[in-house]
């Protein structure tokens, strides 16, 4: 059988992705295990990271494992030698690599190479393990999830692409309210157009954030400008009339939670209010990348 790799979200099935968020809960309630008990997972970071890189780090060592961390700036990778030498002779030590850097293309090659599971932990293009902690996280607030909306407000960039692809799986309508100019490249919003279909979901994009925040069950926002981009005072001028405030979170259900992936720019795309108010969900959303990805290696690694 091929190795299987997890390097967007529709690289599971649904009754994979079912299986990976139902197992989070398990791993959730009882953290501890050593199904990875002498088996390494290569964590290769060309970005900065908190949560990725630390969940990342204390799910291995939960499962009985050891995570290895590798600064992609001190690696031969891409300066004396390939990408897919890289990944074959990784393969021959860890099993698995976990790789946050900036272009799909890089983490596609990896993979490739890799005769041991690789994990895309962030690409300019893609965030699929903050997706599956995302809807987990919608999930455990509402275990209803089917027909319900999140609005995403921001700018359309890789944690909007991979939450659209994971509400489409969990069946939940997904409204990108992004401004004009900052869409997702269209490639993949016709996929997860695509997607939305096959699931019987609804994705579209809407300009209006009051429009976009009435009837949701979440907001979810990122930052404005991502790791890797340059600052853009007209991107800032544009994103202004998105920031998830009271006001658009008034306008939600009376119900909805407040999503946001961190790091947060306070005061730009979420205010204090709100992201320290009882209808945030932020830091249970943090604490949740530990769950899913202990759930994404044990199925990924050990088959569980
Ligand atoms: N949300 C997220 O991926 O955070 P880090 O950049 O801190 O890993
Ligand atoms: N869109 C953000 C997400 C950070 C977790 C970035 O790529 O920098």
């Amino acid at each position: 059988m091929s190795v299987r790799h997890f390097l967007k979200v529709p690289d599971l099935s649904k009754a994979e992705f079912d299986h990976v968020l139902e197992q989070a809960a398990v791993w959730k309630r009882s953290p501890l295990s050593d199904i990875l008990s002498g088996k390494t997972v290569a964590l290769i970071f060309g970005k900065p990271s908190t949560r990725t890189r630390v969940s990342f780090s204390v799910g291995v060592y939960q499962l009985g494992g050891m995570p290895l961390y590798l600064s992609e700036q001190e690696l031969q990778m891409r300066k004396s030698e390939s990408i897919e030498d890289t990944a074959r002779v990784l393969s021959r030590y860890v099993d698995a690599i976990v790789i946050r850097t900036f272009a799909k293309r890089d983490v596609e090659d990896l993979a490739s190479a890799s005769s041991v599971p690789v994990i895309n932990a962030l690409t300019d293009e893609d965030h699929p393990c903050q997706a599956l902690a995302d809807m987990f996280t919608f999930m455990e607030r509402f275990p209803d999830p089917v027909g319900r909306k999140i609005a995403y407000l921001g700018d359309g960039n890789n944690v909007a692409a991979s939450l659209a692809e994971a509400g489409a799986m969990a069946g939940v309508d997904i409204c990108l309210c992004v401004p004009q100019g900052f869409d997702l490249p269209e490639e993949k919003s016709a996929g997860i157009a695509r997607l939305a279909s096959e699931h019987g979901t609804r994705f579209w994009v809407e300009r209006d954030p009051e429009a976009a925040a009435q009837g949701a069950s979440a907001l979810y926002t990122d930052v404005w400008v991502s790791m890797g981009q340059q600052q853009d005072s007209g991107k800032l001028e544009a994103m202004q009339p998105y920031r998830v405030d009271s006001h658009l979170l008034a306008l939600a259900r009376p119900d909805a939670v407040v999503l946001h992936c961190l790091p947060a720019h306070r005061g730009e795309e979420i205010t204090d209010e709100v992201i320290d108010g009882p209808q945030s969900a932020v830091f249970d959303e943090a604490e949740n990348r530990l769950h899913v990805q202990k759930s994404l290696m044990a199925y990924l690694l050990a088959g569980r």
